[in-house]
């Protein structure tokens, strides 16, 4: 589990006499999310160095309180994903599922939007690949799109 967590600097700016404020803004719930992001890939990087295979979890947030209480968090603590490292199943080949090209997620110096031929080739990999999967293979309409 990865937990942004602000608990212990607020104890300490308490323990200092502080009023605290600044954590209920916005930007303070992205850097405590930015920080358990960035050393969740480590793991998943140092994790998948060693030949297991990782899913991040986000599914978790869907029953927030419950695993809150199961952690037993704390105030200024929440469960950003869960991390499940194991050994991929040889029977059950997940594949790697395809993103954008790289034209499309780098943008030199200003902002590019997608072509339709950007678009189109990821639908049809996409596609292709939730097919292979034995999911509903309409990639825009049964997940983006709906959700
Ligand atoms: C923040 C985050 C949350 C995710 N949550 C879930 C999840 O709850 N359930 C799930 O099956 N996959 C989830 N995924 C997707 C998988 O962990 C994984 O990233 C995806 O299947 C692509 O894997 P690949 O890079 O090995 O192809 C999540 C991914 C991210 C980045």
């Amino acid at each position: 589990m990865w937990i942004a967590d602000w608990s212990r600097n607020i104890a300490i700016a308490r323990q200092h006499g502080h009023t605290v404020e600044a954590t209920s803004y916005l930007d303070s719930a992205l850097s405590g999310i930015i920080d358990v992001t960035l050393s969740a890939q480590n793991a998943a990087v140092a994790a998948e160095s060693l030949g297991y295979g990782i899913t991040f979890v986000g599914a978790l947030r869907n029953n927030i309180d419950a695993v809150i209480d199961l952690l037993r968090l704390p105030e200024w603590t929440f469960p950003v994903y869960g991390l499940a490292i194991g050994v991929p199943d040889p029977a059950d080949p997940a594949d790697i599922k395809p993103r954008y090209s790289q034209n499309v997620v780098v943008h030199r110096n200003t902002y590019t939007p997608p072509t339709d031929d950007d678009t189109r080739d990821y639908l049809d990999r996409i596609n292709t690949y939730y097919r292979d999967q034995e999911l509903p293979a309409d990639w825009a309409k049964n997940r983006l799109a709906g959700r």
